[in-house]
C-alpha cells in the first residue's frame, strides 16, 4: 500500500473514531450512577413519594418542571437556579412563577445525595428521575431514565417566553416550537397528553389565553369551548379574578391519573387551552388525537418514549458544565 493511501486510510479511521467518541460523549445511559452512587435513584424516589403523600400536586408539578427545564437551554437544571443580584432566573419568569411547584423536593433529594455521594449526582438527573417517579405515582408507566446529564451555569428569565410554548398557540406554532427542540409533530401531540394530570391557574384561561370572557378581544367566550363545560369553568374562575390560588383541573374526570382521558376531553371540546383544542384543527394532529383517545396502551408507550427523548434535549455530558452542590446556585 502506498504511503499516501495509508495516510488517507488513517485519517478516515481517525475521523470515524472521533465521531464515535463525540457521539458517545453526548450519550446518556441507564444506570449511570450504578457504580458511583448506587442509591441515587432510590433516594429521589423516596423523596418524591414523601412529598407526594403530603401534597399530591407535586407529581404534575415535577413533570411540568422537567419539561420547562429541557425546553430552555436543554435539560441542565437551569430551571432550579434561584434569581440573584442582577439576574432574574428562569423560575421567576411569569411563565413559571408562581405556577411551577416542586423545587423543595429536588432540594431534599439533593441534600441527602450530597451527604452520601458528594459531588456525583447532577440536579438535572435528579429532576429527570423525579419526573419519572411522578409519572409512576400518577398510575402511569414505569420506565428507565438514561442519565449522566451535567448541570448548566446559566439561567435567564428572558429566555423562557421564547422557548416554552404558550397556551394561546395554534397547531402550526406548537409544531414549530417542538421542532425547534427536535421533537416531531406527533411527539408534540403525544406529550400534550401530560395535561391529563394537574391543574391550571384561572389566570391563564381568563388572561393570556382568555377563553372564558373575552376571547380574542370579542368580549365573548371562545365558541369552540364545550357549552356545558364553559359555565363550570366560569364558576370556578370569575371574570377578572387575579388570585394566584384559584385553579381548575386540566382533566376533571381523573385529575390524578396519567391516562389517555386528555384526548377524550379534547374530542368533546373540553381541552382547557387553545393549545389543546387546536390539535383538532389539523388533519394529522386530529388523527393522532383520535388514535390516542382510542388506544391507551399505545399512547402510554409513545408518551414514555417521548418523555425520554425530551430528556435528551441539548444535554451536556462528560466534563461539560458542573455537578451543582446546591441545585439553587451555581458552584
Ligand atoms: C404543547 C404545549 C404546552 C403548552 C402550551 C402548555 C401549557 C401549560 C399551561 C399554561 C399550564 C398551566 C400552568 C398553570 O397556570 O398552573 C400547564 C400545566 C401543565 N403542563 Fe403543560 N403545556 C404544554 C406541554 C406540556 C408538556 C410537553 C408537558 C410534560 C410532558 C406538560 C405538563 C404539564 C403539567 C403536568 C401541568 C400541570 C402542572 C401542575 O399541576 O402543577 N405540558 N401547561
Ligand atoms: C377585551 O380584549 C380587548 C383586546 O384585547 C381589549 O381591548 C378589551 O378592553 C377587552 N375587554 C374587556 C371588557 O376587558
Amino acid at each position: 500500500m502506498s504511503s499516501s493511501k495509508m495516510q488517507s486510510h488513517n485519517s478516515i479511521a481517525l475521523v470515524v473514531l472521533l465521531s464515535i467518541f463525540s457521539c458517545l460523549e453526548a450519550q446518556l445511559q441507564v444506570g449511570f450512577y450504578s457504580q458511583t452512587c448506587p442509591i441515587a435513584e432510590a433516594v429521589v424516589t423516596q423523596q418524591v413519594a414523601n412529598a407526594f403523600l403530603s401534597n399530591p400536586g407535586i407529581a404534575p408539578g415535577l413533570v411540568r418542571m422537567h419539561f420547562h427545564d429541557c425546553f430552555v437551554r436543554g435539560c441542565d437544571a437551569s430551571i432550579l437556579i434561584d434569581s440573584a443580584w442582577g439576574n432574574t432566573a428562569e423560575k421567576d419568569s411569569p411563565v413559571n412563577n408562581p405556577s411551577l411547584i416542586g423545587f423543595e423536593v429536588i432540594d431534599a433529594a439533593k441534600s441527602i445525595l450530597e451527604t452520601q455521594c458528594k459531588g456525583i449526582v447532577s440536579c438535572a438527573d435528579i429532576l429527570a428521575f423525579a419526573a419519572r417517579d411522578s409519572i409512576a405515582l400518577s398510575f402511569g408507566p414505569v420506565y428507565q431514565v438514561p442519565s449522566g446529564r451535567r448541570d448548566g451555569r446559566v439561567s435567564l428569565a428572558s429566555e423562557v417566553q421564547s422557548n416554552i410554548p404558550s397556551p394561546a398557540m395554534n397547531v402550526d406554532q406548537l409544531t414549530t416550537n417542538f421542532a425547534n427542540k427536535q421533537l416531531t409533530q406527533d411527539e408534540m401531540v403525544t406529550l400534550s397528553g401530560a395535561h391529563t394530570i394537574g391543574v391550571s391557574h384561572c389566570s391563564i384561561i381568563t388572561g393570556i389565553d382568555d377563553r372564558l370572557y373575552n376571547f380574542s378581544g370579542t368580549n365573548m367566550p371562545d365558541p369552540a369551548l364545550n357549552p356545558s363545560y364553559l359555565p363550570q369553568l366560569q364558576a370556578a374562575c370569575p371574570r377578572g379574578s387575579t388570585s394566584t390560588s384559584s385553579v381548575v383541573p386540566m382533566d376533571p374526570n381523573t385529575p390524578m391519573v396519567l391516562d389517555n382521558n386528555y384526548y377524550a376531553n379534547v374530542l368533546v371540546n373540553k381541552g382547557l387551552f387553545t393549545s389543546d383544542w387546536t390539535l383538532r384543527t389539523n388533519p394529522a394532529t386530529a388523527a393522532a388525537v383520535n388514535d390516542n383517545a382510542n388506544n391507551q396502551a399505545q399512547w402510554l408507550n409513545k408518551f414514555t418514549a417521548a418523555v425520554v427523548k425530551m430528556g435528551y434535549i441539548d444535554v451536556s455530558t462528560g466534563t461539560a458544565g458542573e455537578i451543582r452542590t446546591n441545585c439553587r446556585v451555581i458552584n
